[in-house]
């Protein structure tokens, strides 16, 4: 087997060093997800982001725990759904899900989406500064904020998130959130940042790019992410496209051909505005 890929690392505004790439673990459920997970971190991975909506959580944190790599060495993901928001659910809702990990400790804890006509994503995010306080969660974040959801958290709670995770692909290059990111000191995680399935990856654009890097189109794309400063979380379950995924720094895009990527602008994979989607 080929050794494990070094991945570098971003600093979070509370510290943390961050790896550059994560790896998505929605639809890796069950025996083969923790075997899935357990080869991904044989291969470097060190971040992972589960749910407790994915029902994946046992299966991701048997594979931390089965693993060789030591537990200091992994940073877990997980998320606070939608039916649990409110200080107390919120403080539940933890439990359940440090429960289905069988872990000590979470090292990032996202609101999974905002819901603003539910309008309780101050007083979960006011929980998660207990549950950081009390040393459960060591990174404490939000995921699909747009800015005004951001800020009304930092006025409110005076915690900046850590990390916004947010859909986020050549598709949908999110210019605009990524600068309020940067300005606030908030890292930007990419979700679907392969494009889901989509027709991206045989973009002629991104092909001609990894053909003059002598890379792949997914190298290309996860690449065009690291090099906006943005984290992403390629999912995959197969050994060999984990190994490509994370395998993306050993050549350098131009300056121009980040900007040709992002001319790929075109919106949103489904219909997942944070302001009307509601999941619970
Ligand atoms: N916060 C949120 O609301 C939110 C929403 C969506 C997703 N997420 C997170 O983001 C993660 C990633 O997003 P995603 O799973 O939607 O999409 P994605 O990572 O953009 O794409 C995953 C798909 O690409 C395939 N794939 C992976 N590597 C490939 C390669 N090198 N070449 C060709 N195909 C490849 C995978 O298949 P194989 O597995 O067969 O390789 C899978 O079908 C999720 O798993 C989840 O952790 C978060």
């Amino acid at each position: 087997m080929a050794g494990a890929l070094s991945v570098p690392t971003l600093t979070l505004n509370d510290g943390t060093a961050f790896p550059a790439v994560g790896l998505g673990t929605y639809k890796l459920n069950g025996d083969d997800g923790t075997t899935a997970v357990k080869c991904a971190l044989d291969t470097g991975y060190r971040l992972l982001d589960t749910a407790l909506n994915y029902t994946n959580e046992g299966a991701v944190g048997r594979a931390v725990r089965e693993s060789d790599v030591p537990r200091g060495e992994i940073l877990v993901t997980s998320k606070l759904p939608g039916r649990h928001h409110g200080y107390d659910e919120t403080l539940a809702s933890f439990e359940e899900t440090r429960a289905n990990l069988g872990l000590d400790h979470v090292d990032l804890y996202l609101i999974h989406w905002p819901l603003p006509r539910i309008d309780k994503y101050v007083e979960s995010f006011r929980a998660f500064k207990k549950l950081q306080d009390e040393g459960l969660v060591t990174s404490i974040g939000v995921s699909n904020f747009t800015e005004a959801h951001l800020r009304r958290v930092i006025d409110e709670t005076g915690v900046v998130p850590a990390v916004n995770q947010v859909e986020l692909h050549p598709y949908f290059p999110q210019a605009a959130l990524r600068g309020v990111h940067e300005a606030l000191g908030i890292v930007t995680e990419s979700w679907s940042p392969i494009g889901k399935q989509s027709e991206l990856l045989t973009e002629k654009v991104i092909t001609d790019i990894a053909a003059a890097h002598s890379v792949t189109p997914t190298q290309v794309v996860v690449r065009w992410h690291v090099q906006l400063g943005a984290v992403p979380l390629p999912k995959s379950g197969d050994a060999g496209r984990q190994r490509e995924n994370l395998d993306v720094f050993g050549f350098e895009l131009t300056q121009a051909e980040v900007t040709a990527i992002s001319g790929l602008e075109r919106g949103r994979l489904w219909d997942g505005d944070p302001e009307t989607h509601e999941e619970f």
